[in-house]
């Protein structure tokens, strides 16, 4: 029997279903999972696992946002024949000491690094595409984006940019094992100058204004989300204001051999495709 698919987690998701593009055009056997995929994976339930790990050979893992279950699931991938993992965590995983988002991170990479099978770790910045496909867009959209973010630049990744270091990593078995990859853009931009780029691009006058941490929250109580996610969100900023992660690195270019994407080039892109008109 053939072992050579590629499990995709969160396929779905930002990356997962960009992921699943470009190794099906690669000529990848890929196995979409996620709990609404054709492969049904619910991290919250152990009992969909097992089949979505049958003659996998590579797993692209997208952590749950709780710690612990990805412990089992690696032991689940080495009992199932898995070969290797390239788990997407995210920048400054090891210097946000213990909140929540820092907890989180920390335990899906001890379970994929602690494994005995081959695995890569993914550690990338916040990314550009926050602005259109996520939870910046429709404050944009609006208008108006308020966050507790002031001075300290962000080197945004294109998502595109992960994507393809992701498809790289998981089609080129050994050259990137036990490595950790902290992709970022070229260049760090402020929240202000992140809006003001995309107001220019997309021809409309948008504003950004900086807000406290706990009026954040209370915002995105507002909107429905929970209390406890909401100071998640806020928390994560706090710790984005200390500067640990705001410089930026060559691993774009050590994965890919190329420069990474740049903001300007994104906004273009996402403006020509309408992304923050009314
Ligand atoms: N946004 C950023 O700037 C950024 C930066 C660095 C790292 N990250 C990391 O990126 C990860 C998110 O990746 P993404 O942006 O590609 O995904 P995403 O767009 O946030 O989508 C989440 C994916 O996970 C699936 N999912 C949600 N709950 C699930 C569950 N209980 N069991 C199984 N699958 C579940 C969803 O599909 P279903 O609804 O079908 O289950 C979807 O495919 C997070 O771990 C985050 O920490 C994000």
């Amino acid at each position: 029997m053939s072992n050579d698919t590629t499990l995709v987690l969160g396929a779905t998701g930002k990356t997962g279903r960009r992921v699943a593009a470009r190794l099906r055009l690669h000529g990848t056997p890929v196995r979409a999972a996620s709990r609404t995929s054709p492969t049904r994976f619910d991290w919250s339930d152990p009992g969909s696992w097992d089949a979505a790990l049958k003659d996998v050979a590579v797993a692209y893992v997208v952590a749950p946002n709780v710690p612990g279950p990805v412990h089992e699931f690696v032991a689940r991938a080495e009992a199932a024949g898995v070969r290797r993992l390239v788990l997407l965590s995210g920048r400054g995983a090891d210097t946000w000491g213990d909140s929540t988002f820092g907890l989180d991170m920390r335990s899906a990479e001890d379970a994929v690094r602690g494994s005995t099978l081959e695995w890569t770790v993914l550690r990338p910045s916040n990314f550009a595409q926050n602005f259109d496909e996520d939870v910046f867009h429709a404050p944009l959209v609006a208008g108006e984006l308020a966050l507790p973010a002031g001075a300290v630049p962000e080197p945004f990744i294109d998502i595109e940019d992960v994507a393809d270091a992701a498809a790289a990593v998981l089609s080129e078995p050994g050259r990137h094992a036990g490595r950790v990859y902290e992709l970022t853009g070229p260049r760090a931009l402020t929240f202000g100058e992140a809006v003001e780029l995309i107001s220019r691009a997309s021809g409309r006058p948008l504003a950004y204004r900086r807000i406290s941490p706990a009026e954040y929250a209370a915002k995105l109580v507002g909107e429905g989300v929970s209390e406890d996610d909401a100071h998640h969100v806020a928390e994560m900023f706090v710790l984005m204001e200390r500067g640990l992660i705001s410089a930026t690195t060559d691993d774009v270019a050590t994965v890919l051999g190329r420069a990474p994407r740049t903001f300007e080039d994104y906004a273009a892109r996402a403006a020509a495709a309408g992304a923050w008109q009314r």
